[in-house]
């Protein structure tokens, strides 16, 4: 039950502010888009909430929410945990597992996941949301493409060895 982390956060891991994202980069938003389309995607209540309702639910992505007050929502799976969620998406079998935020559904899923997708926003922005602290010495970058406005890189968990 592999699960990958995708997210877009500043240096200083600002990935929100008053409930929406602090900046908008096209060029972003399109990479977001072709790696999650055809796949799962596992998301707090809070952002399932902040996505424009043309966008709710993500189109062409398997939509799972994490939320205990959360009733039916049309277009997605609502999981009272993130284990529940979790095995959904695995028995929904629906290509890869995403957890696109927010920052407590990061928190939550970030110990379990095996590949981070992190676009680097470049600049700085004020934020009250942000990805949780990462442990670099547990991670193995994979892969870099340069944008102008954010860098991606590819992580991987380190297996340990021996
Ligand atoms: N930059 C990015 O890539 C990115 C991506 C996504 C979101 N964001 C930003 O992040 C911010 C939102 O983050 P957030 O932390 O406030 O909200 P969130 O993680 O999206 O949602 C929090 C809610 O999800 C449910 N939840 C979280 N963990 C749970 C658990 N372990 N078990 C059961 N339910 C759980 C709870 O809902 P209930 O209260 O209903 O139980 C909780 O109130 C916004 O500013 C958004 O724009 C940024």
């Amino acid at each position: 039950m592999a699960v990958s982390i995708i997210v877009a956060m500043t240096r200083d891991r600002v990935i929100g502010n008053k409930g929406t994202i602090p900046w908008h980069i096209r060029e972003e938003a399109e990479h977001f888009r072709e790696l999650t389309t055809g796949n799962t995607v596992i998301m707090g209540r809070n952002t399932w909430e902040s996505l424009p309702e043309k966008f709710r639910p993500l189109p062409d992505r398997l939509n799972i929410i994490v939320s205990t007050s959360l009733g039916e929502q049309k277009g997605a799976i609502v999981c009272k945990t993130v284990s529940e969620a979790v095995v959904k998406a695995a028995y929904a079998g629906k290509g890869e597992t995403f957890c696109i935020g927010g920052a407590q559904l990061y928190m939550a899923m970030l110990p379990m996941a095996e590949v981070m997708h992190v676009s680097w926003v470049k600049g700085n922005f004020a934020g009250d949301a942000h990805f949780p602290e990462i442990d670099f010495s547990q991670w193995e970058q994979k892969q870099t493409r340069e944008y102008e406005k954010f860098t991606y890189v590819k992580y991987l968990r380190k297996r340990p060895s021996g």
